[in-house]
């Protein structure tokens, strides 16, 4: 039996399959089963920073700290301030999982005094904390470097706050990735998460409405994470974790191969239930074992650029190929 048990910012994983941030995850029932399928750590679903600076508000009295805006926010959501029964789901979490580390999760756009709540994450037993830094470029005058600050910001304001590993979990629309990554880890992070997928619209045009797009990934969505985490894996001093799209253990292994420390999962527990998660890590095993690899650990990066030393191949030649037929 190949060896799949790894290591995750410093926290010890039985294997490299962690259940990504999603309403799955916010249900304490679902973590116990997902702990008792195998799960190698779990991510919970993620609390929105102005449900902490809401309740932050309400719990310290601060005129200072209020933010009429953002309880204005929630409620045109219809979200709760929810934030003391997220402390209350990690304690919940972190009670049924044993060894299993559990992962909190904070959806952020600044650096405001949310940041304060990471403390009592920490408190809660949360091993780690991943930020789904929720950036997006509202005009055509703020520049791509600006909203990089932004992010690196918010990283720094939170590493001084936590004793926490932190993992940030980045969407693919950076010019370049890599330089921001390697300003992340100096910032503070331990990770990164390869990458979002961000919410999709589409138009009804017969009632020339907007509409939700899908939701769910598809198995052919992972080859943006493929391609990043296999040229910065040895590149950038940061774990890169793979996620969107991997809906196959073969696809997990490739992310391996490519340098990923882990590989989140979310749509196929959406579209085949949680029990897909105990076959796809025994498939897993498998593929190790038919391809006679012993330990991920020391396959992991084998088909990184930097292991084949040959970028050409891996962009360039591959573009001209397919752009000349050469791949009939
Ligand atoms: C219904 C649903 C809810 C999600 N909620 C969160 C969330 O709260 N926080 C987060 O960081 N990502 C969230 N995600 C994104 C997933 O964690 C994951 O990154 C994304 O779906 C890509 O992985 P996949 O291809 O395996 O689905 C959600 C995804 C779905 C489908």
């Amino acid at each position: 039996m190949a060896i799949i048990n790894t290591t995750y910012m410093g926290l010890p994983l039985r294997n490299p399959f962690i259940v990504a941030a999603s309403g799955i995850t916010n249900a304490p029932e679902n973590i116990q089963k997902l702990v008792s399928l195998g799960a190698g750590a779990i991510v919970l679903k993620s609390l929105f920073e102005e449900q902490i600076r809401s309740y932050l508000a309400s719990v310290q009295q601060d005129l200072d700290m209020a933010h009429p805006e953002a309880e204005a926010f929630l409620e045109n959501l219809g979200i709760e301030a929810g934030a003391s029964e997220y402390l209350q789901l990690i304690r919940r979490a972190v009670a049924s999982a044993g060894d299993v580390p559990i992962i909190a999760s904070i959806n952020c756009i600044s650096s405001s005094r949310w940041v304060d709540f990471a403390e009592q994450i920490e408190q809660a037993g949360a091993r780690a904390l991943e930020l789904n830094i929720a950036l997006w470029p509202r005009s055509p005058q703020e520049q791509g470097r600006d909203l990089e600050e932004q992010v690196l910001a918010i990283v720094r304001q939170v590493s001084v706050r936590t004793k926490l590993p932190i993992a940030v979990k980045l969407g693919p629309y950076y010019t370049n990735p890599g330089n921001l990554i390697e300003r992340l880890a100096g910032a503070g992070a331990r990770s990164v998460v390869l990458f979002n997928r961000f919410y999709r619209f589409d138009f009804k045009l017969d009632s020339m409405t907007v509409i939700p797009g899908p939701t769910l990934s598809s198995p052919q969505d992972y080859y943006e994470s493929l391609r990043w985490i296999a040229n910065l894996y040895g590149k950038v001093d940061c774990e890169l974790v793979a996620a969107t799209g991997i809906h196959s253990a073969e696809t997990a292994l490739k992310m391996i191969a490519a340098g990923a420390t882990a590989v989140q999962v979310c749509s196929l527990l959406y579209q085949k239930g949680l029990g897909v998660l105990e076959r796809l890590i025994e498939e897993f095993s498998a593929h190790l074992d038919r391809r006679n690899i012993e330990d991920i650990n020391a396959f992991r990066g084998c088909l990184s650029y930097m292991a084949n030393n040959r970028e050409a191949s891996y962009e360039r030649l591959q573009y001209i190929r397919a752009l000349t037929g050469g791949l009939e």
